[in-house]
């Protein structure tokens, strides 16, 4: 494979894209069921661009692992890309709970996770995350959420796994930096501020302990949020 040689000012898409490849290419394993996933997802017509690139896909694994996670939430479907790589965490007796307001997404999800054999540990729940969310009353509270749905929401999703996530548990949150518009103040859309909205509610939140760190990849740069609940 050919290696572009980057500029020595990493700040261009294609020097993030490149490093990302250098590693993933040692790190990384080739994965015919996150390929076919993809294809699937693409054939049927779904945004994929928009789940997390593979090496992220990989750390949410792992951090689960880390963690022994055995009841995972994830809040924002798509494909199912994500899901998979989460519920490869889990152990025989896991169950990851996934959900997504759009059906045809979700239809595409089930697709998938069955193509990865991972049918019997995922239950994707269709419907407004805020909705389910709030009908959600565990016997046993979530190990490790993951919320990347729609960003205006993410105070409202955010309170939700707070609730919903065991005290260590760990909550991620997807696209905290949004390639630098959050910290634009000229940009004001709901997305951004959705973020923005939640950066101030966990300022001096006494149930978790947060950091944000940058994301970078062929898409350009944004950030997870990574909490540990109290
Ligand atoms: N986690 C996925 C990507 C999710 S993209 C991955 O990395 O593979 C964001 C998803 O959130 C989209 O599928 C979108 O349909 C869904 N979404 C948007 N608004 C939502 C809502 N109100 N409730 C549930 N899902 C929502
Ligand atoms: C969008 C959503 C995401 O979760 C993401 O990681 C990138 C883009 C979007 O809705 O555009
Ligand atoms: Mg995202």
């Amino acid at each position: 494979m050919a290696i572009i040689v980057p500029n020595v000012n990493p700040t261009t898409i294609e020097d993030w894209a490149c490093s990302a490849e250098l590693t993933n290419s040692f790190l990384l394993e080739e994965d015919q069921v996150m390929r076919a996933a993809l294809k699937n997802a693409e054939d049927k017509g779904l945004p994929h661009e928009i789940a997390v690139p593979a090496e992220q896909g990989k750390l949410l694994q792992l951090l689960a692992t880390s963690i022994r996670a055995k009841r995972i939430l994830e809040i924002g479907t798509l494909g199912g890309y994500s899901a998979i790589w989460l519920a490869r965490a889990l152990p025989e007796d896991g169950e990851l709970v996934t959900l997504e307001l759009n059906e045809t997404y979700a239809k595409v999800a089930r697709e998938n996770i069955a193509i990865a054999g991972l049918s019997s540990k995922v239950k994707v729940v269709v419907g407004p995350a805020k909705a389910t969310l709030a009908k959600m009353k565990p016997e046993h509270l979530f190990d490790f959420i993951f919320i990347d749905a729609d960003k205006a929401s993410n105070t409202d999703y955010f309170k939700h796994a707070k609730r919903l996530v065991r005290r260590g548990g760990t909550i991620i949150v997807d696209n905290m930096m949004l390639v630098g518009l959050v910290a634009n103040p000229t940009y004001t859309d709901d997305n951004v501020e959705g973020v923005r909205a939640l950066l101030k509610e966990l300022k001096n939140d006494p149930d978790v302990d947060c950091t944000a760190v940058g994301t970078a990849c062929y898409k350009g740069f944004d950030g997870f949020l990574y909490a540990v609940r109290k």
